[in-house]
């Protein structure tokens, strides 16, 4: 059984101190396996009429937050990135942080640059942690190498790294603790609390005179130290918070806040059944969504990782792997730890705190000149006319990182663009302009290519064309 597997898998590592490491580690998944394998058997499941939409004072909206802010209190704030993830929705085999998304500069060099900003500013140090995987750890270390000798203090630490399970025998896929990656996975972003109790680094925050944390995902370029938020913790001793901002049809699959017999909790679509999924996306109901921007007192924390626990809604991520075997991972989300703290609650907040890169639309749009630099935040361009920006819809020849750099030689300039969808094997030249709506559809075995220098307004184009 499991058990007995497990113990073999750490009797494979012969150094004592690695051993011993490995052991806890076994030991935590062993406990996230025995929870699963006892919900199955209940099927504890939410009741789906006791779900309501969350009070008013459960939600704040962001207009309400203290204008006046004391910089002091950045003094008692870490900021944290989530950064376990591959990008492999968008074919990426290393750590997405370190795409280059703008100006040559990664996901990482901007959140040090907005971090460095924000010290020089006010005077205050605070420091940068990076949580990792056994995936991301070296491209994470090869990129904030450059940084050792600046003032900004960055810690990294690993998260745990879980064996896949077999989904036919329930037993885990690596016979060797020393196994190829493809064994192993790391268990979604609700371990972060476990690891960073484990790396030490809790202790050390507290010890440092740290109260607060700042957490959320490496690749939202909106997420920006907001000190308003930081102020409305402290003075109204939310011990979690989480940033929710408006769904659009376009979220239908984000995490939403709910209440739950009075509590205020986090509710995912792995959480709920087949026959309720249409409901959960609908933006009547669930109107907000979670941007996984989550603020943490330390000290809170710390007395529940000792006391109860934190306990997380296990999420059943099914895969098969590259020899084609069916397995299941085990894991958990971030945002599901508000159920554990008093005084939780969530921050409505503006949309520009949730700029991810999930595709590569996403990248395009960012890369234009919809988007400038200021201190590593994104700036809308002042250019661009009523405040939103164009819809752009790549087709799958665009869904790989590798096949997007190779077909657009350069982004084109889409400041006036309201709408742009390319669908088929589309190349694009340099100094190209787009505006209005523009539709390229290249049809099965033809090809596209857009000349340098072209202007497109307002144009559908189809077929084979020569230009
Ligand atoms: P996502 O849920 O968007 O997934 O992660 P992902 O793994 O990065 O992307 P795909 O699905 O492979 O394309 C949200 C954030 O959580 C981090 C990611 O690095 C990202 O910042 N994350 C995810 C972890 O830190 N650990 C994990 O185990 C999973």
């Amino acid at each position: 059984n499991m058990r007995n597997e497990l113990n073999r898998l750490v009797n494979t590592v012969s150094d004592p101190e690695t051993r011993k490491a490995f052991d806890t580690e076994m030991q935590s998944f062993f406990y996230l396996f025995t929870r699963y394998l006892a919900e199955k058997a209940s099927s504890k499941e939410l009741v789906w009429d006791r779900i309501k939409s969350p009070a008013a004072d459960q939600i704040v909206p962001y207009d309400d937050l203290p204008t006046s802010t004391d910089p002091k209190t950045l003094d008692k704030l870490a900021v944290l990135k989530v950064n376990g993830g591959l990008g492999t929705s968008m074919g990426m085999t290393g750590a997405k942080s370190a795409l280059e998304v703008k100006d040559d500069m990664t996901f990482l060099d901007l959140t040090v640059r907005q971090i460095e900003h924000l010290n020089t500013t006010h005077r205050v140090d605070v420091p940068l942690i990076l949580m990792t995987s056994f995936n991301t750890h070296e491209d994470t270390l090869r990129i904030i190498k450059k940084y050792a000798n600046q003032q900004l203090r960055i810690t990294t630490f690993n998260q745990s790294r879980y064996p896949r399970i077999d989904k036919e025998t329930l037993l885990p896929l690596p016979r060797h603790a020393t196994d190829d990656k493809s064994k192993w996975y790391p268990p979604g972003h609700g371990d972060l609390y476990n690891a960073l109790m484990h790396s030490g680094v809790l202790d050390q925050l507290l010890a440092e005179g740290k109260e607060y944390l700042f957490v959320s995902n490496s690749d939202n370029l909106g997420a920006v130290v907001d000190q308003k938020i930081l102020q409305h913790m402290v003075d109204t001793n939310a011990e979690f918070i989480m940033e929710v901002t408006d769904k659009t049809k376009a979220d239908v699959k984000g995490g939403t806040l709910i209440d739950y017999e009075g509590n205020v909790q986090l509710l995912e679509i792995a959480q709920v059944a087949s026959e309720h999924v249409e409901e959960f996306k609908s933006v009547r109901k669930f109107k907000i969504f979670n941007t996984n921007n989550l603020w943490i007192n330390l000290k809170a924390l710390k007395r529940i990782m000792e006391s109860e626990g934190m306990e997380l809604e296990i999420i059943v991520n099914p895969k098969v792997t590259d020899d084609g075997v069916s397995v299941i991972q085990l894991e958990t989300a971030a945002g599901a730890a508000i159920r554990h703290f008093k005084n939780a609650k969530g921050i409505n907040v503006p949309r520009n705190r949730f700029l991810p890169v999930k595709s590569c639309s996403d990248l395009l749009l960012i890369k234009s000149d919809i988007y400038s630099l200021e201190h590593g935040q994104l700036v809308l361009n002042e250019n661009r006319m009523f405040g939103t920006t164009p819809v752009i819809k790549l087709g799958d020849h665009f869904k790989k990182v590798a096949q997007f750099q190779k077909r657009f030689k350069k982004i084109p300039k889409i400041i006036e663009l309201d709408h742009l969808t390319v669908t088929g094997d589309v190349y694009f030249g340099r100094n190209v302009t787009l505006r209005g709506t523009v539709i390229v559809v290249a049809n099965e075995g033809q090809r596209i290519d857009i000349p340098d220098g072209c202007v497109l307004e307002n144009r559908l184009l189809s077929g084979n064309l020569t230009m």
